[in-house]
């Protein structure tokens, strides 16, 4: 008998180590983001819409140029979804900033005091979908 009560007490611990386990490890701290090629995968939900902001800015576009409506959630978006092609045109724009930042911008010798102006969308489109001469 006694033996039986201190082995379901060490089951019982054991079960609930492993519910708070579990449970800690499915509730999410932000809302699970799912299809991200260039952008971190643990990019806070922050930094996330701040980028966002500036491409819609920087190209003076709505959300829904580079993302289509959701199929299952009618007046909602699906931003996790490719079938839009501007957000892989939008993906190779995002690589080819970054290389410019990296291989030639960011090589330029300057005082240590001096912040490089780096390029950004902002700098080719200026507020236009496709970039115009002035
Ligand atoms: C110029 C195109 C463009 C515009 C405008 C744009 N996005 Fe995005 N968005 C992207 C691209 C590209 C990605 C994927 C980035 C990657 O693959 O790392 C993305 C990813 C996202 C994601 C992550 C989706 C997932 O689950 O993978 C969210 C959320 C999002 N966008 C919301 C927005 C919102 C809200 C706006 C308007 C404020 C917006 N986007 C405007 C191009 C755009
Ligand atoms: C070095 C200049 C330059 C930079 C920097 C740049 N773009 Fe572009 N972008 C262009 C050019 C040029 C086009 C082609 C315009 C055309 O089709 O006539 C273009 C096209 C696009 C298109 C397709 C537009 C359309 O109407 O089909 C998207 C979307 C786009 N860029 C997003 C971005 C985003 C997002 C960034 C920043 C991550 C960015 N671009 C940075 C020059 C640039």
């Amino acid at each position: 008998m006694h033996f039986h009560k201190r082995k379901f007490f060490v089951f019982t611990v054991i079960l609930s180590v492993l519910t708070i386990g579990i449970i800690s490890f499915t509730i999410p701290t932000q809302p699970k983001l799912r299809n991200l090629k260039v952008l971190p995968q643990n990019i806070s939900h922050d930094s996330l819409e701040h980028i966002m902001d500036g491409f819609k800015a920087a190209l003076g576009v709505k959300c829904s140029f580079c993302h289509v409506p959701s199929k299952t959630q009618p007046g909602r978006m699906d931003p996790a979804s490719d079938e839009n092609p501007k957000k892989d045109i939008a993906r190779a724009m995002m690589r080819m900033t970054m290389e410019i930042n990296e291989k030639y911008v960011g090589q330029i010798p300057h005082a240590d005091s001096v912040q490089i102006q780096m390029v950004t969308c902002a700098t080719c489109h200026r507020g236009k979908s496709k970039p115009e001469l002035q």
